[in-house]
């Protein structure tokens, strides 16, 4: 554990010692002996919830759906922190439209470099958005696994939801990316070489775990006329709660240019179903096992579940 680690820890004890001493007077000790020493309060536990969004296969849409599903829970007046633990590749920061305010990332923080309240980046149109960037110019195997994890559990004090932004593949970046989560969302695109990553992932998460399942960029059309794959056919092969279905839009990639999210767009059809999603991961509503009616066709399952070996 790093200084900056154990910064954490004895800071809010000695906060919370501080508070602790002046309620509660200390008894005097009888001649000869040692003063008794006031309890050590510990510091809170972490309340908020760590969810890694990961897919596996790259450019599925994790990053997208990390900077939209934080941008609605903060609206829902949720404290929100989005991890960027895309090392040497950050997005993030471009898709919130915070590139511009970002002066430390991860490892500063990790390396202390730079405090936690440095490098936190609030979000210019929600107070409860915060974004700690990840380096441009560093290497995924810069980050410790061990000082990840305390950088999460630090935030889960601070924040009701830690939503972490894995990079694609199953290598240190991804075991980094998951080390301090307590769920995980898996986004799927409706294809076979997305769906198969998306299964080996979840093969790879711990066995308690009960991932949600995004799949997006669905076309509707072309899942009629059976040459795309249905949330139906995705979904019988990786059988996991299905949060929501994003369909293929080109709004979003515009809305990523301009660095702003959909989820705050009443008009935009993506934009109300990230809000859905929202509102299911905060439990207003629970996902549901099936497939969603407007995406729904078939025909794919026989190939799909051959090259999956039929899990
Ligand atoms: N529903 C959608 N409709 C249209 N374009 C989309 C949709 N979702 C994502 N995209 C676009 O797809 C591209 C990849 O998305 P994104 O960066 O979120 O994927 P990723 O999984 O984070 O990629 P990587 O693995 O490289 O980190 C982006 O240009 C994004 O704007
Ligand atoms: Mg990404």
């Amino acid at each position: 554990m790093t200084t900056m680690m154990r910064a954490f820890e004895t800071g809010a004890t000695a906060v919370a010692s501080t508070l602790a001493s002046a309620a509660a007077p200390v008894e005097a000790a009888p001649v000869g002996q040692p003063a008794p020493q006031p309890a050590q309060p510990q510091p809170a536990p972490p309340h908020g919830r760590a969810i890694v969004i990961t897919s596996g296969k790259g450019g599925v849409g994790k990053t997208t759906t990390t900077a939209n599903l934080g941008t609605a829970l903060a609206a829902r007046g949720q404290r929100v922190v989005l991890v960027d633990a895309d090392v040497g590749l950050r997005n993030l920061d471009i898709v919130l439209g915070l590139e511009s305010r970002v002066r430390f990332h991860l490892l500063d923080v990790l390396e202390e470099k730079a405090s936690l309240d440095e490098a936190l980046v609030r979000d210019k149109r929600s107070d409860s958005l915060s974004l700690l960037a990840a380096a441009q110019t560093r290497e995924k195997e810069d980050v410790v696994t061990a000082h990840m994890t305390a950088l999460i559990e630090e935030l889960r004090r601070r924040f009701d939801y830690v939503l972490i932004d894995c990079p694609a593949g199953i290598e240190k970046g991804f075991k980094n990316a998951v080390a301090g989560a307590q769920h995980a969302i898996i986004v799927c695109t409706p294809e076979v070489s997305a769906v198969r990553d998306a299964d080996r992932v979840v093969g790879l998460l711990p066995n308690d775990w009960h991932p949600d399942l995004i799949v997006n960029r669905v076309r509707p059309q072309l899942v009629k006329k059976g040459k795309m794959l249905s949330v139906e056919d995705v979904n019988d092969i990786l059988r996991l709660p299905l949060l929501g279905v994003i369909a293929e839009e080109p709004g979003v990639i515009v809305a990523t240019n301009k660095g702003e999210p959909l989820a705050l767009d009443p008009a935009s059809g993506i934009g109300a179903a990230y809000r859905a999603i929202a509102a299911k991961l905060a439990g207003d509503e629970a996902p549901s096992a099936g497939s969603d009616p407007a995406v729904s066709g078939g025909g794919w399952f026989a190939k799909l579940g051959a090259l999956l070996g039929g899990r």
